[in-house]
């Protein structure tokens, strides 16, 4: 079995059209093996259509959220449907600020995620332990917890459809990135867990990439571990470093 690499860079709510537009020129730029990693950038959501005319060949867009049901009175907020509508074939679930600014539960992170394979669009289903939880030993409680609410309601085939992204809280947006060490042991117990909660074949086939600090000096040590199946970078993806990043993947 072969995973490929893949790498996502999340702009969060950062940049402008002029900005995020250059930056994506020179991602499309950049001599990079498109076939040996997946890569996808989830802009914020007014620049999902332009930066997509931009992207060359892939290079794919995600959303950053979206809601879970197919329309209605929700003012501002865009629908699965809608981003099938446009073309998107990715969205970003249960980051981390989604979860703790957003009051997002581990029930509606995993009703978005159902919805959204629903809808067509595939889900970076992103997990992670806070500070205090780690310092609590409280890691392996907390990711199982927050597997085990994707598991009950979606069905082994689904999983094709789903990269999980591991991101520490800790190491979001810190410069504290997580050991390459630390990184593979709990990337190997996620994996773990879903061999035994899902079933061995989806456990050896998702991906799961390692999100939290990471830059283009450690992502290569980072990526080369064996359960580490590529990165999701906020900060560095809004630099030229992105490249790099990619590159450590190849
Ligand atoms: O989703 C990516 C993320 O939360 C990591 O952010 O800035 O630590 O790379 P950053």
């Amino acid at each position: 079995m072969t995973r490929t690499l893949f790498v996502g860079g999340n702009f969060k709510m950062n940049g402008d059209l002029a900005t995020l537009s250059k930056l994506v020129h020179q991602f499309n730029d950049a001599d990079v093996d498109v076939e040996s990693a997946e890569v996808v950038i989830a802009p914020p959501a007014l620049y999902i259509l332009p930066l997509k005319e931009l992207c060359r060949k892939g290079i794919e867009v995600a959303a950053q959220n979206a809601h879970q049901l197919p329309a209605g009175a929700y003012t501002g907020e865009i629908s699965l449907n809608q981003l099938k509508d446009i073309g998107l074939n990715w969205v970003i679930l249960g980051h981390s600020e989604r979860r703790t600014i957003f009051h997002e539960t581990d029930e509606l992170v995993a009703e978005k995620t159902a919805a959204s394979l629903k809808a067509g669009v595939k889900v970076i289903f992103c997990i992670g332990e806070t500070l205090e939880e780690r310092e609590g030993n409280k890691t392996e409680q907390v990711l199982d917890r927050q597997v085990e609410a994707l598991a009950k309601v979606i069905d082994e085939q689904s999983w094709e459809h789903i990269v999980v992204a591991y991101e520490p809280v800790w190491a979001i947006g810190t410069g504290k990135v997580a050991t390459p060490e630390q990184a593979q042991d709990t990337h190997k117990h996620i994996r773990e867990f879903i061999a035994k909660r899902v079933s061995q074949k989806v456990a050896d086939d998702v991906r799961i990439i390692y999100g939290g600090s990471v830059n283009g000096k450690n992502s290569k040590e980072l990526c080369s571990q064996p359960d580490i199946d590529g990165a999701l970078v906020g900060g560095a993806s809004l630099k030229p470093e992105f490249v790099d990043i990619i590159r450590s993947a190849e």
